[in-house]
């Protein structure tokens, strides 16, 4: 899983060098999928339950599981890439939102805020806690700000499967679900929406849109649960 997690963190890393105006989503998705193989790694999306692409990349007021299209990126946009790499029978997952040249102060908070969002989720992830305490972290910070958790999707657990139990929500009360031990490893992304949590999918069967129009920010990491702090199998600069 460190390998594969590996792979997921290497290819994010090098995607700032094709997220820019002009650029199209099926460009990225081209740049990450030779990538990833270049690497040794197969996409854990394309195929997974019918969906066409290797990446997902979600523009703005997409939230999540946005089809890689010919659609070109403007100045101001904010695009979340979702990846999932499978190698050795083991899955990798991570999600983060790029800006794309320069973006608004409240787009700019709202991505700020999800990536904190995450950290605290994954704060809490540790031996004892049990999963909805990195839920209700997540919640805690992203209302802080008044932006919203999306609550139709959820992270989850991860190995040799992309989706394994438990799922991990963004919400909730603290001290529920079950009891975090040494070595899970989970799947934590707070999906934040800047005005209401609710969310459509569209006519393609799978791109998800905030529901009044407004952005969505979208972060993740493949985690280990330890005692004292987990490690992050996905991290990347
Ligand atoms: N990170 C998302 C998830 O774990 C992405 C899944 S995309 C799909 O659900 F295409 F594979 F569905
Ligand atoms: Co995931």
């Amino acid at each position: 899983m460190s390998q594969a997690g590996q792979i997921v963190a290497e290819v994010m890393r090098s995607l700032k060098e094709v997220i820019r105006v002009g650029a199209t989503t099926k460009e990225i998705e081209r740049f990450a999928d030779n990538q990833i193989r270049s690497l040794g790694g197969k996409s854990a999306f394309k195929g997974y339950r019918g969906y066409p692409s290797s990446i997902c990349a979600s523009i703005n007021e997409e939230v999540v599981h946005g089809i890689p299209s010919s659609k070109k990126l403007r100045e101001g946009d904010s695009i979340s890439i979702d990846l999932g790499v499978l190698h050795n029978g083991f899955f990798g997952d991570a999600a983060y939102t790029f800006p794309v040249g320069k973006i608004d102060e409240e787009t700019a908070l709202l991505m700020k805020v999800t990536e904190e969002a995450l950290y605290c989720g994954i704060d809490k992830a540790v031996v004892g806690n049990r999963v909805s305490d990195i839920s209700h972290a997540i919640q805690q910070h992203a209302e802080q700000y008044g932006f919203s958790v999306v609550k139709t999707f959820v992270g989850h657990g991860i190995g040799r499967q992309l989706h394994e139990e438990p799922q991990v929500p963004n919400f909730g009360p603290p001290g529920q679900g079950p009891r975090l031990r040494q070595g899970m490893t989970l799947a934590i992304e707070p999906m934040v929406n800047a005005g209401t949590f609710e969310v459509k999918v569209l006519e393609d069967g799978w791109t998800a849109v905030t529901a009044d129009g407004k952005r969505s920010a979208h972060f993740e990491h493949t985690v280990v649960i330890m005692p004292d702090r987990a490690r992050i199998l996905t991290k990347f600069n």
